[in-house]
């Protein structure tokens, strides 16, 4: 019979812990996203644990960092978004007015976020969440843009920072009420 402390004892009690620690971090994503998803019928809550989880180490990440993994992923979501108008613009089809709004309110939603996030780290929430708010302000102002023209080529990338400016929201609110208890 091995004794306890055999190294085989000590990896598999490692493992447990490893297993003990990862899941209690995924519960924490499952927690933030269901509270958001009850709180803001916006959210979608599987669209909202599959974002969460697919920032880098999130699954290590407390509740302030989540925040603020939230804001990055809206920020990588609108470069990537300018680029497709871009290359939409070069294909010269249809849309061009809309598709410029979007370019100019994406582009003015860049320097807001680094600023939003300025302010997440100083724990102003309430600035940053007046900037996340435009953000998302954006994405349902350029998707409007394409209403009457019947199709947006935008629909998917919009509802995606719509959603994501939403997750972000709602976290800076939990972390707001309880910076002022
Ligand atoms: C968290 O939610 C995801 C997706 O709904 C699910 O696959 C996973 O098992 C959940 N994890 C925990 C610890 O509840
Ligand atoms: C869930 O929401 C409640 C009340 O809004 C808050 O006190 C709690 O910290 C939240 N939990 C998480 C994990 O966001
Ligand atoms: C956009 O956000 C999603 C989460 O919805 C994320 O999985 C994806 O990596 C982001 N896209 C970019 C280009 O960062
Ligand atoms: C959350 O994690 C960050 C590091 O990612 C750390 O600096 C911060 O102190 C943690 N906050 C809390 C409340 O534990």
């Amino acid at each position: 019979m091995k004794t306890m402390n055999s190294p085989n004892t000590l990896f598999f009690s490692l493992f447990l812990l490893f297993v003990v620690v990862a899941t209690g971090a995924t519960n924490l994503i499952n927690q933030t996203c269901k509270n958001s998803s009850k709180n803001d019928p916006n959210i979608n809550y599987k669209f909202c644990v599959y974002a969460l989880q697919s920032a880098p180490a999130s699954r290590c990440a407390n509740i302030t960092r989540l925040g603020l993994m939230s804001i990055t992923l809206i920020k990588h979501n609108v470069t990537d978004t300018r680029c497709t108008i871009r290359q939409l613009l070069q294909e010269k089809k249809k849309s061009m007015t809309a598709l410029k709004d979007c370019l100019e309110l994406y582009s003015d939603s860049l320097p807001t976020l680094r600023e939003a996030t300025t302010d997440y780290r100083a724990k102003r929430f309430v600035d940053a969440n007046e900037k996340v708010s435009s953000v998302m302000e954006a994405a349902t102002t350029c998707e409007q843009g394409f209403e009457d023209l019947g199709v947006s080529p935008l629909t998917q990338r919009n509802d995606r920072i719509f959603q994501l400016s939403a997750v972000a929201l709602s976290i800076m609110n939990v972390l707001n009420f309880h910076s002022s208890e």
